[in-house]
Parts: structure tokens; sequence; C-alpha cells
């Protein structure tokens, strides 16, 4: 058997069908019909927030948080480099700019460093945070959970409190990881901050085909995230509108998919996990590579495993071996290119990037689908060898 295996594909073996073709029997498949309050009042449930808000995708997520969260136009928002560019973007569609931080060992925003730019970068004054180099306002800051892993916020958000930085997590990738440990021990990743996002794009841990939801404790803030990704109705009849809404619904059938996705996400994380200890197990044999590793903190959802690269010992740099697995029907990935690096940012200010740099030169996203059998992990692992 020689089928090709890609790097995160979905499994949809449940009710997905079932609950999609009711959608389509009742002809509901519209922005109304059951699922999407079903589909969020689910994901409240499962991640602990109070509140739910289902959104056309994850980026628009972002979006619509980092408004609620108070970010005007022409505010900064501090975030990570080494993340896919969909936060970023979700920055500068509210006219803000990034300010990027560096990574920790586990490739999420480096919480140290981060303390260390508002303690000396920044000043504090009539209750707002001003960056020193630009006089203009820290409105936000947007950890990002990157691969699944939980990003360290315990003195992060203690100290964004005292300085009014509202803090936006996006949880896009991090479905199904908890804290296990410290000051939100037992909290789902994208609860901590004012608002969370998560996103359900077909290579997530679960998918709607494109999907996201915006989670808060706050019950104004989550009607607010309704009203504003709803075209911003105030008389729905006499199409009375006093802000500008976006229409970033979830459809019915997409939601029905998430209904019936989330009833899988346990059997997935139980696979999920399955990868990830085969794979570090047997790269534990491989000399000059190791699989990542993954913050003991956290109960991890593992949604994407890397591979890290010593091109000197193994004799090959990323992009051959990339290509070699690539001619055996096994596709990896780089990292994202650095966000600071970027074409449309790099003008914006980026503070003592080092770690990433390093992290992005030697790594290679491994196939992560949890469809993929023990006779294809055996035969990645073979091609690994050489
Ligand atoms: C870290 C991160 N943030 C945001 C997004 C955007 O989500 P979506 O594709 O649903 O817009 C993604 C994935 O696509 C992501 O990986």
């Amino acid at each position: 058997m020689n089928a090709y295996m890609p790097l995160c594909v979905p499994t949809l073996k449940g009710n997905e069908w079932k609950y999609v073709k009711e959608c389509i029997d009742t002809e509901w498949v519209s922005s109304a019909g059951k699922y999407v309050d079903l589909f969020e009042q689910n994901i409240s449930e499962y991640t602990g927030s109070k509140y739910a808000v289902a959104c056309v995708n994850g980026t628009s997520a972002i979006q619509v948080s980092l408004r609620l969260a108070g970010v005007l136009p022409g505010d900064e928002v501090i975030v990570p480099t080494l993340t896919f560019i969909a936060p970023i973007n979700a920055i500068a569609y509210n006219n803000a700019s990034p300010v990027f931080m560096d990574a920790d060992n586990f490739y999420n925003l480096d919480a140290g460093k981060t303390i260390s730019f508002i303690n000396n970068e920044t000043v504090f004054k009539d209750g707002f945070t001003y960056n020193k180099s630009t006089n203009v306002k820290v409105a936000a800051l947007l950890p990002v959970h990157v691969w699944g892993n939980a990003c360290w916020l315990d003195e992060l958000t203690e100290l964004c409190r005292e300085r009014n930085i509202a803090i936006v997590e996006d949880a896009s990738e991090s479905l199904g990881t908890f804290y296990k440990e410290g000051k939100y021990k037992g909290k789902h990743t994208g609860t901590i901050g004012k608002l969370g996002c998560i996103s359900f794009n077909g290579n997530k841990i679960i998918t709607t085909g494109g999907g996201g939801m915006i989670l808060t404790d706050d019950e104004k803030l989550a009607e607010k995230a309704k009203y504003l990704t709803t075209q911003a109705k105030d008389d729905p009849i006499r199409y009375v509108h006093d802000e500008i809404g976006y229409n970033f619904r979830l459809t019915n059938i997409q939601a029905a998919l998430g209904v019936a996705q989330l009833e899988q996400l346990p059997a997935i994380l139980k696979r999920k996990k399955e990868l990830f200890d085969y794979y570090r197990s047997a790269i534990e044999d491989i000399d000059g590579l190791s699989l990542s590793k993954v913050p003991n903190y956290a109960d991890n959802n593992h949604w994407l495993n890397l591979l890290q690269i010593d091109s000197k010992a193994i004799g090959e740099d990323r992009e051959t071996l990339m290509q070699r697995l690539e001619k055996n029907g096994i596709q990896t990935r780089p990292v994202w290119k650095l966000n600071h690096e970027q074409k449309p940012y790099k003008n914006f200010q980026n503070y003592k990037i080092e770690k990433a740099n390093i992290l992005v030169e030697n790594s290679l996203c491994l196939p992560s689908s949890s469809n993929l059998t023990n006779e294809n992990l055996e035969k990645i692992v073979s091609q690994l060898n050489g």
C-alpha cells in the first residue's frame, strides 16, 4: 500500500453524514437551524468557556475578538512572530500594528521576553500602556497556542491586568489542550484571556470544513460578538444597524459537521497521543533527529508533531529531507516564515528575536492525521532513518 500521507487531514467517520443530511432533508442549510446553537453550546461545555459564539472561520473570530477587546485603529498588539499569519492579519484588519515577540522552546510566545518588553520598553500612563519607542498605546496581547502547545500565561495575565492590556488568545490549533499545572490548572486554552478563538479549518483537530468560535466568560462581550458577526442588526425586522457589523456567520451545515466532529474529539485525541508516543520513541533512536518537546504543564492535544533536525549529524538539510520524503509519498512542511520578515509586516517593531530563527531553521512538521495507520508510521520512520 503506497497511499500518499498528507500533513494533517480530517477523519469524518462519525455522525457527520447523518447530521449534514438532516440539514439538507429539512432544508435548514443556512445561518438558522438547530446546529449552530447546539455547536456553540457543546463547545462551551467542552472548553468550560461560559459563552461560545460561532464564526465563519478562525481568522474572523480573532478579528472580531480584537475589536471586542478594545483594540482601536492605531493601537499596537503584542504577538509572536512564529505563527501562521492569520492572527497578524487580524491585527491589520483592525488598523492596528503588530509588535513581534520571540518564541520559547515550545514555539510559543516567549513569556519572559514579553514581560521584559512590557516592563522595560513601555510606560503606564493615565490607565493605559504606551510603547516608549512609538508613543502608541499597547492595547492587547495575542498569544497563540501553536501546534496545540499551551502558551505559559501565569505571570503575563497578572502583568497585563496591572497594565490594562487585554489578552485575546489564539487557540486555533489547541482545541483539546488543557493546563494541568499552575494558576490555570484544569482550564482549557483559549479561556484565560478576555476572549479566545478556535479554528475549525480542514487541517485542525476537528473541522467544519471552515469555521471558528469565539470564547468568552463575559456575557456582554458574547452578546456583542453575536451582534457584530451577524451584521449588527439593532432591529432585524426594520433593518436598523447602529454599527458596522460583518457577515461572519457559520452555517447550519457547517455547525452540523462540527457537532458530529466534537463527538469524535476524545477518539481523535487518543489517536493523536499514540502518534506522538510512537514518533517520540522511534525518533529517539535516530542520530541527529528528535521530536520537539511539548510542555509538561499541559495535557496536549498533539495536533501536529515537529521534527528537529541536526543537519550536520544526518548529512541532509531540511529542504533535501522534505523533498526526499515527498518523493516517497510523505508530506512534511517547514515551520511558517517568521511574520516580522513577511513583506507586509517587515517595518513593524520586533523585540530581541533569536530563538524563533533557530526553530524555523531546524524544524519540519510531520504527518499527524488521526487516520494514519501503524504501517504508515513505520514507513515514515523508516524513511527518516535514511
Ligand atoms: C494559529 C492559527 N491562527 C489562526 C488560524 C486561522 O484560522 P482559519 O483558517 O479558520 O481562519 C489558523 C489556521 O488556519 C492558525 O493555525
